[in-house]
């Protein structure tokens, strides 16, 4: 089919992100959160797919991600990975997870790895995470940080605002995501900083930043694929760019459908079944009343 991939390339695994970054080559992730979309995202030839807890705004409609449960995360993990065969499955760890104790988070990690088939995990937090990362990586699990606006600490931070906006706190990002770096993270997410400061961390790493709301620079843009294609509900962000209305298009179908039934004009014969011609329909007829 014209939409996929006609000579798709070979399977990325965590080391494929420094060569793209030592050769200058940009990648992209998307998030998925189901098999149809795992496929979609998959075939399109995207690098990385992440099973985000924005399934907590996106498909829960909770308002944020601290509810997100491992269980959840896990279901999810399972789906994207029967749909997907080429991109690099990276699961969040949700809320919770990770922060009563590394042998959890280390229990939890491999839950995700083990019965969902994830290939890395992605944990939020700079200098406060550097002993578990550090851990994680130990255990034979690859980590990708997070830094910057990081959702989990919404009712810390007060909202979602961008981060690094003072050379202060600007320092501080730089200094956490070398950290991070040191500690063993494959990659580190920066989630709306200005850009100049993403910047500075994509070139001071030799590990790949993944920006979202980080301008262009950064090694790897990522993307909530459901805001990317217009199915998403609210303001978006302003580093979105919405690429299609799916919302409209669903809502086109939906309304389409309903008239068609309403005026009788689905399901037509050739949308049904008859009985073969060498029953009687009339006989059975009769025989009912
Ligand atoms: O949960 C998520 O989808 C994320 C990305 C936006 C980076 O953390």
């Amino acid at each position: 089919m014209a939409y996929l991939q006609p000579d798709k390339p070979e399977k990325v695994y965590v080391p494929a992100l420094r060569a793209a970054k030592e050769k200058g080559e940009k990648l992209v992730c998307l998030t998925a959160y189901d098999y149809p979309t795992a496929r979609i995202v998959d075939e399109a030839g995207v690098e990385i797919i992440l099973v985000g807890d924005s399934m907590g705004n996106v498909i829960h409609g909770y308002g944020n991600t601290i509810p997100v449960t491992l269980e959840e995360i896990l279901s999810a993990v399972k789906a994207v990975k029967r749909g997907s065969s080429r991109a690099l499955l990276v699961a969040d760890m949700p809320y919770g997870s990770y922060h009563t104790g590394e042998n959890t988070a280390v229990r939890n990690a491999l839950v995700l790895m083990k019965d969902g088939g994830a290939e890395a995990v992605k944990l939020e937090g700079g200098r406060n995470r550097v002993d578990l990362v550090k851990r994680l990586v130990d255990e034979e699990i690859p980590v990708m940080a997070h830094i910057g606006l990081t959702p989990q600490s919404v009712h810390k931070l007060g909202g979602y605002s961008v981060q690094g906006k003072t050379s202060d706190a600007a320092q501080r990002l730089i200094e956490d995501a070398k950290m991070l770096e040191e500690a063993g993270a494959f990659a580190v997410v920066l989630e709306l900083v200005p850009r100049e400061i993403a910047e500075i961390v994509t070139k001071e790493l030799k590990i790949s930043t993944i920006g979202i709301g980080a301008g262009a620079n950064c090694d790897v843009q990522v993307l909530v694929l459901h805001d990317l294609v217009g199915l998403s509900f609210g303001r978006l962000p302003r580093f979105v760019r919405q690429y299609a209305d799916i919302r409209e298009v669903m809502t086109e179908a939906v309304q389409s459908w309903m008239e068609d039934v309403k005026n009788g004009s689905y399901p037509s014969e050739k949308e049904s079944y008859g009985m073969p011609k060498d029953v009687d329909a009339k006989s059975i007829k009769r025989q009912a009343s």
